[in-house]
């Protein structure tokens, strides 16, 4: 039996790295990557096993370097294989097979933003914190003593007419909880937990079964001010509520007080701006009512306060022109954008 030639040997050797080399590179998905992988360095069907093979018919003396350079060329094939595999894996095919050009620009990603009341109540809240009140939250179902009973609304007291307010179907049948009408619910909620004074703030949603139209939404939201110390009058009260007025809408804001009734305020005024030169009602605010004072343990003798609550969606609209407070909850992203 005559030994196989060792330049016969090596002669395969480099044909097969050669062309292994260039299948691998042509690959140009998973698939066509793993085909070449088989009908190169398979395990049982691989060119290059096949070639192993040889190596036991040649002379004794060329086996060293023969075997030398079959490991050589296995180990170079098997770093063509890893380094097309990882281009696979990025995903790039190169630009001709369809992969990424990593050389041209980028996709910009659109850039959102917040929603014009976020935004508003968020802009509230910095002013109202240059003015040294607190941003607190509470809850939004509440019982009938936060929503009503501390804040003087006795049980015959139409505000509370199952008509006019959402109860919940779950609720006890003697403290029947709802969402509640009123950010005024959270004055109640600081006092009782807190002393005087008190600076807070709290923006938040609240709910009443009204028709929506231009300035009504049967789901809309509250920023209420409270402010509790030795001395407060309704002067400290009307000043609050025009810096904070012109620093939101701008200094050529006209405000105006309309004497009104709250049970949980006395004197009471109604908050109107000036818009398009007719007056718009904002809210409602006035001085903290003694017995308020009292049903949460203060002395009212000792502190007195003032309270404020308006209407978010409205002071929104009067600062952007928006003509209808419906806007805001169609969603339309043309009319969003504009924010
Ligand atoms: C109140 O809710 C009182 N809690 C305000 C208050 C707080 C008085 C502290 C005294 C002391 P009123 O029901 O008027 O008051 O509502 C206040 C404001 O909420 C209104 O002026 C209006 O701006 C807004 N508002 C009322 N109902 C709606 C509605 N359905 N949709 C949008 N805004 C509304």
């Amino acid at each position: 039996m005559t030994a196989v030639p060792l330049a016969a040997f090596r002669a395969e050797l480099e044909s097969l790295h050669a062309e292994a080399a260039t299948a691998l590179a042509a690959a140009s998905d998973a698939a066509a990557l793993e085909a070449a992988r088989v009908a190169f360095v398979g395990a049982r069907a691989g060119r290059l096993k096949a070639i192993q093979k040889l190596l036991g018919g040649l002379a004794g003396a060329d086996k060293p370097e023969a075997g030398r350079h079959f490991n050589d060329t296995k180990a170079a094939i098997a770093s063509l294989l890893a380094a097309a595999q990882a281009r696979i894996a990025a995903g790039a095919g190169g630009p001709e097979a369809g992969g990424i050009d990593v050389t041209l620009p980028g996709d910009p990603v659109p850039q959102g933003h917040f929603h014009p009341l976020t935004q508003t109540i968020r802009r509230v809240q910095e002013i109202m914190a240059r003015l040294g009140f607190e941003s607190v939250d509470g809850p939004e179902v509440e019982d009938q003593w936060h929503n009503f009973e501390a804040l003087a609304i006795p049980a015959e007291h139409p505000a509370r007419d199952p008509l006019d307010n959402f109860y919940l179907a779950v609720a006890r049948e003697a403290d029947p909880l709802l969402l509640r009408s009123q950010t005024s619910t959270v004055q109640i909620r600081v006092m009782e937990k807190r002393d005087p004074p008190l600076r807070i703030v709290s923006l938040g949603r609240v709910y009443r079964p009204d028709t929506a139209d231009a300035t009504h939404y049967p789901m809309f939201h509250q920023v209420e001010g409270l402010l509790v110390e030795p001395g407060t009058t309704m002067a400290h009260l009307k000043s609050v509520l025009r810096l904070f007025a012109s620093s939101f809408l701008g200094g050529d804001v006209h405000v105006r007080f309309r004497p009104s009734f709250f049970p949980f305020t006395e004197p009471s005024v109604e908050v109107d701006m000036e818009w398009g030169g007719r007056w718009v009602e904002m809210g409602g605010a006035g001085m903290v009512d003694p017995a308020v004072l009292e049903a949460v343990g203060y002395d009212p003798d000792q502190v007195s306060g003032f309270a404020f609550g308006l209407g978010v969606e409205r002071i929104a609209a009067r600062r952007y022109g928006v003509a209808d407070i419906r806007d805001f909850y169609r969603n339309d992203v043309r009319f969003l954008r504009q924010f």
